[in-house]
């Protein structure tokens, strides 16, 4: 019997439209759902939207508009999305769905049945945007989540006995697989050693919730309305005979994929309500960091969000699937970038991937008829052994970091086999080959060629996860059928049979042009009011039309020492225009934590720059300091400023930029080659 395999998003707020924040978590899920799939995994993936509460009902009013329409369109544009980029979800789930609130109920009335709710009064503060209850702050304190002052309530409430559970708590906690990655797991620990409060699990000052069951003055907190969804949308309470055979058969569930800022609530909360209801807790919960977008985590609120679409628009599902995973290290913040998403589409889609399958199946084509050509014992090298060793160990590797949610490595992993072939071509030149007719070059040319295409087919395999549209089409013009039929644990070295006859080759991943980050930027930036507006609590507008336009032009073919290795030539360096400025004005820039303005004289102009890097220099220090600014950096707003050029600073991990400086004295204006 094939092994089960549960795995959830969160289900998302709708006081706001999808950005790729939410697509980054959608995405990584939905990566392991496709490959536990290809592992024969009976696998279920899960995600939805979450309505209720004070926020939402606080967002609608202020678009004038019923919390159930509001919802309705915002949580129709999340689905919408996600269909859009082929999110391989099995249900999607919203907890204003009668199948939801009843089975909700169910668990609440479980829970106080079992005697670990009880009435009480709770006074204290509350932080809207979060939905948290703000443990020993004072009136006027912030939320030590957001930073939003916090409101004070003082209310007639359901508690909930937290407090009872923290043996069992740390007990569970004792298995590191539960809590991944251990730099949360710490936090949590801390937290509940510290001691644990009873929880307020009802809200009596407002009504959009679902009404605690026999006493609908009250409704249930919405965070236990939120997380009950994991086990609603699978069946449990309903009474419906068989609706719970799905969660008999998926519960626990195998991976929680979450956001770091709401570990507390998953870690601690959830697992808790659970054994106060007697079910087992779910196998693992996986935070992943922020995505950050101009130095600071993408969120309506600071309207600094990038939405998919315009991604989606521009260069494909396939290559922001691949962007994220592979630039942003799995449990880190990491930073998003159109320049950073265009170079690596076009240095690992365009010239990789999609460069090693155009060359090698054009070859096959104009060499072999378009039929996979067999590879002659006798005219086998050690080079072609080495290829195929590198295929054997990257199979082994990919499974191992993938399964511990490395994805950024694993993908290292996979491009590495690309980036040996592709040196293996240009080593052995079967183009030169080609031109010849005796017998021993044309099995020399099979071979290459031979070795090349299985060593596609392997990558491509091990890629299909990611970038599930360009290499279903490479599986195909490799004359292999559908890729979702692939026995992926029995992939090996070797497989591909000669004689398979070639389907149409035609480029997946045409090269993106320099206008498409310009594009993007603009599209964006036509995005923007409506952002600000939204996060300032006005109506929500529909977004203006973008028009898309294509931004890729065919990818012509690699020619021999081309770089497909990312690596670029000292020309392309040269482009880079990098200067010495001194700095003449630096002020910080309103409503921003982590912007300076400073004016630069680079010699022959003075320049405005923002810089994010108010949380390292207070701005006094920089006046009269030389700096570093990249100079013909396209202009970009930010705030409604314009800056324009880059200071260039060493970004540490976790710590503060510092500035690129000189222990030599420098005149204003040199140029850094
Ligand atoms: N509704 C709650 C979750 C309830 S789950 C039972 C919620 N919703 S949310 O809309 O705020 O979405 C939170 C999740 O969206 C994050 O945990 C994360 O998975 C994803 N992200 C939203 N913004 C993000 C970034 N800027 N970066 C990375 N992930 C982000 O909290």
């Amino acid at each position: 019997m094939s092994k089960k395999f549960y795995i959830t998003t969160p289900i998302y707020y709708v006081n706001a439209r999808p950005h790729i924040g939410h697509a980054y978590t959608t995405i990584a899920c939905d990566t392991i759902a496709r490959r536990q799939r290809m592992l024969g995994s009976d696998t279920f993936f899960l995600t939805g939207t979450d309505e209720h509460g004070q926020k939402i009902e606080r967002a609608a009013q202020a678009a004038g508009k019923t919390p159930q329409r509001y919802a309705d369109e915002i949580s129709a544009e999340f689905r919408a999305l996600w269909k859009r980029m082929g999110i391989s979800n099995d249900d999607y789930i919203r907890t204003t769905e009668d199948r939801h609130i009843k089975r909700a109920q169910h668990l609440f009335r479980v829970i106080r049945d079992n005697g670990y709710i009880y009435k009480g009064t709770y006074t204290g503060q509350y932080c809207v945007s979060d939905e948290l209850y703000v443990d020993g702050a004072q009136p006027g304190d912030p939320c030590p989540t957001c930073g939003r002052i916090t409101e004070t309530v003082h209310e007639e409430n359901y508690f909930f006995k937290l407090s009872a559970f923290q043996d069992k708590l740390l007990e569970l906690y004792a298995n590191p697989e539960f809590i991944r990655p251990e730099a949360r797991r710490n936090e949590v620990i801390s937290f509940v050693k510290s001691g644990l409060r009873d929880l307020s699990v009802s809200r009596s000052t407002f009504s959009w919730g679902i009404p605690v069951p026999d006493d609908p003055k009250h409704v249930i907190y919405v965070w236990l309305d939120a997380l009950a969804n994991y086990v609603t949308a699978i069946g449990y309470g309903s009474s419906h005979a068989g609706a719970q055979d799905a969660f008999k058969k998926y519960w626990p569930a195998d991976v929680h994929m979450i956001g770091k800022e709401i570990v507390r609530f998953h870690c601690v909360y959830w697992p808790a309500f659970l054994m106060a209801a007697g079910l087992p807790v779910p196998k693992a919960i996986v935070a992943h960091g922020w995505l950050l977008f101009e130095e600071s985590k993408m969120s309506k609120s600071r309207g600094n969000i990038v939405r998919t679409e315009t991604i989606l628009d521009v260069l494909g599902s396939d290559a922001l699937r691949y962007f994220l995973l592979r630039e942003v290290v799995f449990g880190q913040d990491g930073s998003f970038s159109f320049d950073a998403l265009v170079q690596r589409y076009n240095s690992d889609l365009a010239n990789g991937l999609g460069n090693l399958a155009s060359r090698t199946l054009t070859m096959i084509n104009r060499y072999f008829k378009g039929e996979i050509p067999y590879p002659s014992g006798a005219a086998r090298t050690a080079a072609d052994d080495a290829v195929a060793e590198t295929a054997r160990r990257t199979i082994r590797e990919y499974a191992t970091l993938f399964d511990q949610f490395q994805f950024s490595r694993a993908l290292e992993s996979a491009w590495g086999l690309i980036a040996a072939v592709d040196k293996y071509i240009v080593e052995n030149e079967p183009w030169a080959l080609g031109e010849k007719q005796d017998d021993g070059s044309r099995a020399r040319l099979a071979t290459v060629l031979y070795t090349s295409a299985e060593a596609l087919r392997i990558a491509t395999a091990l890629a299909h996860p990611v970038v599930p549209d360009a290499t279903a089409k490479i599986w195909v013009q490799m004359g292999l059928g559908d890729i979702k039929k692939l026995d992926l644990p029995e992939l090996t070295w070797g497989q591909l049979q000669l004689g398979t006859k070639l389907g149409d080759v035609a480029p997946v991943f045409p090269r993106a042009d320099k206008s498409a980050v310009e594009r993007m930027q603009q599209m964006e930036e036509q995005q923007r009011p409506a952002a600000t507006e939204e996060a300032s609590g006005t109506a929500a507008k529909e977004p203006a039309a973008a028009k898309p336009q294509p931004a890729t032009t065919p990818a012509p073919p690699a020619s021999a020492g081309q770089t497909t290795d990312g690596k670029i030539t000292i020309d392309d360096f040269a482009k880079v225009d990098l200067r010495v400025g001194i700095v003449k004005v630096a002020e910080r820039v309103p409503k921003s934590d982590k912007l300076l303005r400073l004016e630069i004289d680079i010699g022959t102009e003075v320049r405005q720059v923002l810089a994010g890097i108010a949380e390292a220099y207070a701005p006094e220090t920089l006046v009269g300091r030389k700096v570093v600014i990249v100079a013909n950096l396209a202009p970009r707003k930010m705030r409604g400023l314009e800056s324009n050029g880059m200071i260039v600073a060493a970004s540490i991990e976790g710590g503060k930029p510092a500035l690129a400086s000189f222990l030599e004295e420098v005149p204003v204006g040199a140029r850094l080659k």
